[in-house]
């Protein structure tokens, strides 16, 4: 980013009082893909020193909690944990303030203590952005929404097309207040799936019931499946063709 659009958005921060002009990315981000409403639970990775907290506890109002490495300064309204979010312990602490149902969204804009080369950095990026979703997965409500910043690089698809395989539809961004930044993107997973069934896999289940529309309902995992043109009692193979937050559509198969 140009150094005078920098000293923009950090000017701005200070005067509006937020404790980082990544405070802005948020904001952006939300304003193009509502990830937080009024009242989500929202859980934010690699928060310090709490920009994206104070703009996440603006927009939900909920229960908002920020895990860093670093000691995060009390925000009205916000819990905080210190500690590493690639650790089952965090995870643990986590769980225990979010309760049981689990957060709405799951942000991180978490990044690894950059050493120059470039390579390298990427591919820390993308491991700490891996362990973000892995951490996300355990703390999420189905439907739930995740948004983690990246660097990007050649690593970038292969992370991208793994988050697309457990949310309904993931997409890149590039916030205004980050553009050409180094290349850093944000990558927005919403509504996470069930993760009982995927795309493309192949099943052979039993039709157990004949849903309102004419479909087959079949089961897996305890997943509803539906599968056109077949009957009750019918057994068939299928693959899966599109899954949603509760359901999946299934086509029969040779
Ligand atoms: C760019 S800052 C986040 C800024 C924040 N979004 C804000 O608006 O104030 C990145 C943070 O990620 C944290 N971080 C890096 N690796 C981490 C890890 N494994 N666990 C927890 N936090 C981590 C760093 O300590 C740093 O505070």
């Amino acid at each position: 980013m140009p150094r005078h659009r920098r000293d923009f958005f950090y000017r701005k921060a200070r005067e509006e009082g937020y404790r980082s002009r990544a405070a802005y990315k948020l904001q952006q981000i939300n304003e193009r893909f509502e990830i937080i409403r009024k009242n989500d639970t929202v859980v934010d990775l690699g928060a310090a020193p709490g920009g994206w907290l104070q703009v996440a506890y603006e927009l939900s109002g909920g229960r908002v909690v920020g895990v860093d490495l670093l000691k995060i300064k009390d925000i009205e309204g916000v819990d905080t944990i210190k500690g590493d979010i690639r650790l089952d312990e965090t995870v643990g602490k986590i769980r225990e303030l979010i309760g049981e149902d689990g957060a709405d969204a799951v942000i991180c804009d978490a990044a690894p203590n950059l050493s120059g080369n470039w390579s390298y950095d990427h591919a820390r990026s993308i491991d700490l952005a891996t362990s973000a979703l892995e951490c996300a997965l355990k703390i999420l409500k189905l439907g739930g929404v995740f948004a983690v910043k990246v660097f990007q690089g050649d690593m970038f698809p292969d992370f991208i097309n793994k988050a697309r395989g457990y949310f309904v539809k993931v997409q890149a961004f590039s916030p205004e207040a980050s553009r050409s930044q180094s290349a850093e993107i944000y990558v927005i997973g919403r509504r996470l799936l069930s993760g009982t069934v995927n795309v493309s896999e192949m099943y052979s289940v039993t039709i157990e019931d004949i849903g309102e529309n004419g479909d087959g309902i079949a089961k897996i995992n305890n997943m509803v499946v539906f599968v056109k043109g077949t009957k009750k009692g019918q057994s068939v193979n299928i693959r899966i063709r599109d899954v949603k937050p509760k359901f999946a559509f299934g086509d029969i198969i040779g």
